[in-house]
């Protein structure tokens, strides 16, 4: 989306995918993001975080589960992205190889206070419902 400010990362720095793929492998107890794609990793560098995603969805799938649904949350001040959450929904879902029906993702900011309220930072957040 257009913007005159970005974020910074070793890979893409899709802190919404990193948020949810850490809470697929989270919800399957198989360690976090860092275990499995470690930023010291040239292969990483730049990569498309949705790579990661549907990489940790593949590794809970092995193990049986399916994904019911996904919620998750941007904090971020600007720009505004809720003409973007239909896209956005759309990616995740086909990245996952689910319905977007499950994929909830939310935005809002941090009213301005602290290092994302600041424009400095942004966090994401992510709760994955998995089923066996
Ligand atoms: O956090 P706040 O109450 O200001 O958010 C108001 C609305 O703005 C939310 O419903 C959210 O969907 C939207 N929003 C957005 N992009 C952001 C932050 C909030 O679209 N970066
Ligand atoms: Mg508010």
């Amino acid at each position: 989306m257009p913007s005159e400010l970005g974020l910074e990362g070793h890979s893409d720095a899709d802190i919404l995918a990193h948020a949810i793929t850490d809470a697929l492998l989270g919800a399957a107890a198989l360690g976090d993001i860092g275990m499995h794609f470690p930023d010291t990793d040239p292969r990483w560098k730049g990569a498309d975080s949705l790579r990661f995603l549907a990489n940790a969805a593949g590794l809970v799938r092995e193990r049986g589960f399916t994904i019911v649904n996904v919620d998750s949350t941007v904090v971020l001040e600007r720009p505004k992205l809720k003409d973007y959450r239909q896209p956005i929904r759309e990616s995740l879902a086909k990245t996952l190889g689910i319905e977007m029906d499950r994929v909830s993702v939310k935005f809002k900011t941090a009213e301005r206070v602290g290092p994302v309220g600041e424009g400095r930072s942004a966090e994401a957040q992510a709760i994955v419902t998995l089923a066996r």
